[in-house]
Parts: structure tokens; sequence; C-alpha cells
């Protein structure tokens, strides 16, 4: 027995022996960059680690989108701006845009893959992968009632969704950066052509790749994110005295939102958001710290702030923060009792510790979970 354990312990020694050997060869082939993948060919320009790229999101959403439905808890939809009316041809090829990877440089990435309809048109990733795994800095954020928003991103840099496209298609971490080289392809795609043609061109003229340019590819884009809306939760069934549509946990969230939670000072309004910049505290000790809305302005007073986000379905958005620091709507919750960062010089004068007991903070979570609304990924029945 002793010698046939004395002769494995052995062969483990010649194994490892062997294997030792073959991790010299293996890095001694990649210091010479032979056949061996090395990472760094497509690693991030700041030696991030690179990210899975997602799968391919399809597109399951209903056949047919209302562009003029305005969801219950709202009193009407913003108009769209004057040079890009609303219609359906847009709004079909724009939705057809989101969900097609031809946007992105290698064909990999679709905006639907940072936005993904499963996951309330956000992205599970703390932070989001693009173009061969390139991770940026930020979380994606949700684009669901973005039509009632007037700036966007998480800094607020863009003041129009028409805009904002533009970010994504010149980001090498996220589409991958090469905006003529996608509407090149665009344009050599036929479908596409008439398609652009029925949305931008005129009758009198023949279909021609002339419609197929970015400022168009924007428009339809757009025009089908301002048709993603969601209303109608428990809470405004609630509000508009349907009493049973909340639970009791969940009223008591309400209250505590609208009084000692202080949530009501920035998540106000039909979207839960007052549209402005606050610094709760998020990212605080961070080596590297985003400096947020800072570097849309460079007003040093703004450094350290985020857009306030809608909490209409947040439930299903998780991570969440502009870093996707925080995983779930209790540790939320609990980021807020304690008062955002404390110690942070800079955090927003409404924020503080709250006091709440472990049961409160249920109450909350509840109240949030009952934001969740009728929408183009829940169709009212
Ligand atoms: C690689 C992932 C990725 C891809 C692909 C991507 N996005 Fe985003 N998106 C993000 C991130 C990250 C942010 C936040 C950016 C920031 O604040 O700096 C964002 C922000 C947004 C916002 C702003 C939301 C708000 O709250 O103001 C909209 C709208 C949006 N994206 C739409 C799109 C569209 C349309 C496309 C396709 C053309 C697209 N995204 C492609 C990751 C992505
Ligand atoms: C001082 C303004 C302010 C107050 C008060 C406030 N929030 Fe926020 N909230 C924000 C901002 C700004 C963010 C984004 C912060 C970031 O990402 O750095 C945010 C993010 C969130 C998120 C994550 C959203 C997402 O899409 O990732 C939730 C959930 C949330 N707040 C709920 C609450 C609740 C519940 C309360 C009350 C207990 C509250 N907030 C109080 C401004 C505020």
């Amino acid at each position: 027995m002793k010698l046939y354990f004395a002769n494995l312990g052995r062969h483990q020694a010649t194994l490892s022996r062997g294997l030792l050997f073959v991790a010299v060869i293996l890095s001694a082939a990649s210091v010479f960059g032979w056949a061996l993948p090395t990472p760094d060919k497509h690693a991030n320009d700041d030696d991030k680690p690179l990210g899975k790229v997602p799968k391919l999101p399809v597109d399951s959403l209903p056949a047919e989108i209302s562009a003029t439905k305005i969801p219950g808890g709202f009193n009407g939809i913003p108009e769209a701006p004057a040079d890009n009316a609303t219609t359906l041809e847009k709004v079909k090829l724009g939705r057809k845009l989101f969900f097609d990877p031809i946007l992105s440089t290698d064909g990999t990435v679709s905006c639907a893959s940072c936005h993904q309809p499963d996951h309330g048109f956000a992205s599970p990733d703390p932070i989001a992968v693009g173009v061969g795994g390139k991770v940026g800095k930020r979380n994606a954020p949700s684009v669901i009632n973005r039509v009632f928003g007037n700036k966007f991103s998480w800094d607020g840099r863009d003041d129009t969704l028409e805009q904002q496209v533009l970010g994504p298609l010149k980001s090498e971490t996220e589409l991958g950066g090469d905006v003529e080289l996608v509407i090149g392809k665009i344009k050599n795609n036929p479908e596409y052509v008439q398609e652009f043609h029925v949305a931008f061109g005129s009758d009198s003229k023949p279909p021609t790749a002339e419609t197929v340019t970015v400022e168009n590819l924007a428009k339809a884009i757009a025009s089908f994110e301002r048709t993603l809306t969601s209303g109608n939760s428990k809470v405004d069934r609630f509000r508009a005295a349907e009493y049973e549509a909340l639970s009791k946990e969940a009223r008591q969230g309400l209250w505590i939102f609208e009084s000692r939670g202080g949530c009501w000072k920035c998540h106000s309004g039909s979207n839960l958001s007052d549209e402005a910049f606050h610094n709760t505290g998020v990212g605080f000790g961070k080596p590297d710290r985003d400096q947020g809305r800072f570097e849309a302005t460079k007003n040093p007073s703004h450094e350290f702030q985020y857009k306030t986000p809608t909490l209409r379905d947040i439930e299903f958005t998780a991570p969440y923060m502009h870093d996707g620091s925080v995983k779930t709507l209790r540790e939320v919750v609990e980021f807020y009792n304690r008062g955002g960062a404390a110690d942070d010089p800079s955090l927003d004068k409404k924020m503080a510790p709250l006091n709440l007991s472990e049961q409160e903070i249920g109450f909350l979570v509840e109240f949030l979970k009952a934001l969740s609304g009728e929408s183009v990924l829940n169709p009212p029945h």
C-alpha cells in the first residue's frame, strides 16, 4: 500500500514537471507572439479585462407599437423635435435598426445588446460590453420613458435622443466607432435603401441610397425610442383611486418614499425623476472616480453628479447606479438608509441617513416593485 502511494507521488511529480514545461513553452510562445491568441490584440486601451459580448437579442416586441398612447399616470407625451415628427415608417425603421448588429463595425453588437428588452431595456452587466468584448466605464441604463427626458446619458451630455444615437456609433467600446463603415454597409443593403426612402425620401424621386445618412438613421432610432413608454403601474392605479391595486406593504413604502425617505426630492413627477443631476455618493472612495456631469460641462460644481434616473420598471434592470455597483433593490434602499456615502464632501444636500427599520426597508422595496407598468414588454390585456 505504502509503496503504491509512494509511486503515485512520483507520478504526480513527473506530471507537474511536465505541466510546468508546457507552461514555459506556452508563455515563451506568447512572448514571441506565436499562433496563440494574444489578449492584447483586442484589449481595452486602458487594460481593463475584456467582457463577454452578449448573445444578440431578437425582436419579440408586439407587432404594433402605439406612438400616441399616453401611459397611465402621465398627462401627455412631449412633442418630438420639429424636424423629426414621429411617423410609423420611421418607428418601424428605427425598431429594425435598434435590433440589427449591422450598426456595429464587426456585426456582433446591436443597440439591444446593451439595452436588452428582456432586461427592462438595460444591461445585466455592471459595465456594458461592446464590440470585441471591450468595456466602457458605465452601466447601460434603461431606454424606457426617455421620451419624457430632456437630457440624456448619466452625465446629461446629449440634449436630444437624435444626438444621443451618435454616441454609441462613435464609441470604440460600444458599436466600434467607425460610422462611415456602418453607413456604407446599410447603403449596400437594398432593403434598407427602400426603407430609408419610404421613411425619409420624397415620392417624386426613385429610391436611391441618398436618404441613408447618419442623421436619418438617428432620427429613425429616436422615433422608435419615443414609443418605449411604461405607465399605469400599480402605483398609478392606486393614485387614480383604485386602492386595492397596491399591497399594504407597498402603500407603506409609498408613504416612506414621499415623507421620511426623502426620495421624492429627486425622484419627482410622473416619471419619478427631476431630470436634474445629483451626487448621491455612488463611487465615493474608488480610485479614478468617474466625474459624472463634470465631464459634460467642465463645471467643478458638477463633479460626481449623475442624472436622476426614472424608477419605472426598475425591478427588471439590475444592477443599479451609473457604475452598476449595487446588485439589488434592497441594497439600493440600504445605501440610501446609510445616507449614501456620508463622508463624501460633495454629497448632495438632500441626502441624509434615514434610520429606517429592516421592515421599512422592505416596504420601500415593495413600493419600487409596484412601479412596473404596462409597456411594450407588458402590453395591457
Ligand atoms: C456596448 C453597450 C451599448 C450599446 C451597444 C449601446 N448603448 Fe446605449 N448606453 C450604454 C451606456 C453605457 C450608456 C450610458 C452612457 C453614459 O452615461 O456615459 C447608454 C446610454 C443610452 C441612452 C441614454 C439613456 C438615458 O437615461 O439618458 C440611450 C437613449 C441609449 N443609450 C440608446 C442607445 C441606442 C439607440 C443604441 C444603438 C444605436 C445604443 N444605446 C447602443 C451602452 C450601450
Ligand atoms: C439627492 C437626490 C436623490 C435622492 C434623495 C434619492 N435619489 Fe435615487 N437616485 C438619484 C440619482 C442621481 C441616482 C443615480 C446615481 C448614480 O448612479 O450615481 C439615483 C439612483 C437610484 C436608483 C437606481 C436606478 C438605476 O436605474 O440604476 C434607485 C432604485 C433609486 N435611486 C431609488 C431611490 C429611493 C428609494 C430613494 C429614497 C430612499 C432615493 N432614490 C433617493 C437621486 C436621488
